[in-house]
């Protein structure tokens, strides 16, 4: 593995979020690659691809940037001048286009590279970090951390919950007790079954809490 591109890397990553309030700050993102690299092992893929596409997975988020194309664009450029081989490239930016819930329109992802990086993105919605990332984002948004009198939706997309009304405990049922089952490795359904579990003990004691008992 090419040590000086990974570092540089993270470095180049580490100063475009450095201010990113959004939930998709540089810490995500470096837990994300750990998590990764982690699977990668088990799974035996290839280390630097699923290293370098979960350093910029967020970079060309509409979340995280102005213009999608644009971020793209920028992030071939980045590589090249590195010197990484085109293939490389390629596969990382078909990587994080199709990883995330809108992009890619729902197709599934195709490399076993890939379906790692997805998997560790979505574990860190999972488990005590899920439930802490749950939270802030409701209370960046001005949502309650529950309600009782709100019904329970279905996923929701950004711009619903923007206008809709949900909360924190509310996510837990529109999306992030439902990632277990969408994980793609063997590796990642393992990790992913004990954050569920440790999600499922913190909503009994939570509603046990809210009912006074
Ligand atoms: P990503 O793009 O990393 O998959 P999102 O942008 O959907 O994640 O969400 C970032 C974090 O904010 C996640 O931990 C997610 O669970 C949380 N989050 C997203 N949407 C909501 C919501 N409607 N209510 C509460 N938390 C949310
Ligand atoms: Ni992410």
């Amino acid at each position: 593995m090419n040590k000086g591109i990974i570092e540089k890397t993270e470095k180049w990553v580490k100063a475009q979020l450095i201010n990113e309030e959004s939930g998709h700050d540089w810490y995500h993102i470096l837990r994300v690659t750990r998590t990764a690299q982690q699977i990668a092992k088990e799974e035996h893929a290839n280390d630097e691809i699923v290293t370098l596409a979960a350093l910029v997975h967020d970079l060309a988020d509409d979340k995280v940037a102005q213009n999608e194309k644009e971020a793209l664009k920028k992030i071939d450029e980045w590589f090249k001048e590195n010197g990484l081989g085109d293939e490389a490239i390629a596969q990382i930016i078909s990587i994080i286009t199709t990883i995330s819930f809108k992009g890619g329109n729902g197709q599934p992802v195709s490399t076993l590279e890939g379906k790692i990086v997805q998997d560790a993105d979505r574990l860190d919605a999972l488990g005590a970090i899920g439930i802490a990332r749950t939270f802030v984002y409701s209370g960046h948004k001005g949502q309650p951390m529950y309600d009782p009198e709100l019904p329970v939706r279905n996923e929701m997309s950004i711009e619903e919950y923007r206008h809709g009304k949900s909360s924190a405990v509310h996510h837990f049922y529109e999306k992030l007790l439902k990632l277990k089952d969408q994980m793609n490795t063997t590796t990642g359904m393992k990790l992913a079954a004990r954050r569920h579990a440790f999600m499922e003990t913190y909503l009994e004691q939570f509603y046990q809490e809210w009912n006074g008992r």
